[in-house]
């Protein structure tokens, strides 16, 4: 059972609440929220992956965001690491999405330099919407050449990929609200271009130990960003927060 400690309620939250508390605004432009879990002492992964972090109202929000998205991005470095083959919402989010005006499965964006992907494997071949990889001119062209055939592959910036094209990119194709759902290399690179609208981060109650990393990382901190607490739940001694960005 959720509860909501900001805004202040008695009342548990429902799907309805989650709806509302997580919509995404009105905008004319990508807006860009990125979904993380940590452990409380900042460990972003058990065992090499987020998914031991979650209790089941992470799980919830988890769902609930993707239900809301137009898009989910997400770095090669958690695709290798989580898979996400397949569907990312499920029936009932798929006819939610279709009676509120969206497509029925969101769009997946792939960022990657180096391409080092595998055409064939599950990504691609489970994939409910043709991918869309986001990489850099600088990417070999053999790869790009065999990934052709499975998803539209886009450059983004000459060595790297440059968040402010990645998000004109998905704006030229009316994907407005955007999803990252990391891993911790995008946060950073997003981080360090000031790119980012939103943070939904899942404080775990566990000490992880080892040497997982934290949420964001990368080359220099960039520029911080400061944010404001939008909403706090609370279920089973995990943390559900929701933080904006101070512009
Ligand atoms: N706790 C959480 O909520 C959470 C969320 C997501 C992931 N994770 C965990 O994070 C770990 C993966 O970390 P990660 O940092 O490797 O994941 P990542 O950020 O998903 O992927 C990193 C990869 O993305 C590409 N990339 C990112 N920024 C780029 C840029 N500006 N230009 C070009 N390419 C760029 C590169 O791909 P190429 O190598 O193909 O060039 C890079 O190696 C996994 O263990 C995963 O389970 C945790």
């Amino acid at each position: 059972m959720i509860s909501a400690l900001i805004p202040v309620s008695e009342a548990v939250v429902d799907d309805d609440a989650l709806h509302s508390i997580y919509a995404y605004p009105s905008m004319d432009r990508p807006y860009v929220r990125f979904n993380f879990i940590s452990a409380a002492d900042g460990a972003a992964t058990t065992g090499g992956l987020s998914a031991g972090l979650g209790n089941d109202g992470d799980k919830r929000i988890f769902a609930v965001v993707r239900r809301l998205a137009d898009v989910v991005l997400v770095g090669a470095g958690t695709v290798r690491a989580e898979g996400y083959e397949g569907p990312l919402v499920d029936e009932d989010a798929q006819s939610w999405r279709t009676g509120n005006g969206q497509e029925a499965h969101p769009a997946i964006a792939l960022i990657s330099g180096s391409l080092d992907l595998d055409p064939s494997g599950g990504f691609f071949a489970n994939a409910p919407v043709r991918p869309l990889i986001l990489t850099s001119r600088s990417a070999p062209a053999d790869r790009r050449g065999a990934l052709e055939a499975v998803a539209d592959v886009v450059d983004c910036g000459e060595d790297t990929v440059d968040p402010s094209a990645v998000l004109t990119e998905l704006g030229r194709r009316g994907l407005l609200k955007v999803l990252c759902e990391g891993g911790p290399s995008v946060l950073g690179a997003f981080q360090r271009s000031g790119a980012v609208d939103e943070l939904c981060l899942s404080l775990s109650p566990l000490l992880a130990g080892g040497d997982g990393p934290r949420i964001a990382m990368g080359d220099g901190p960039g520029q911080p960003i400061p944010l404001r607490l939008a909403s706090l739940l609370t279920e089973d001694s995990a943390l559900y927060t929701l933080y904006r960005v101070r512009r």
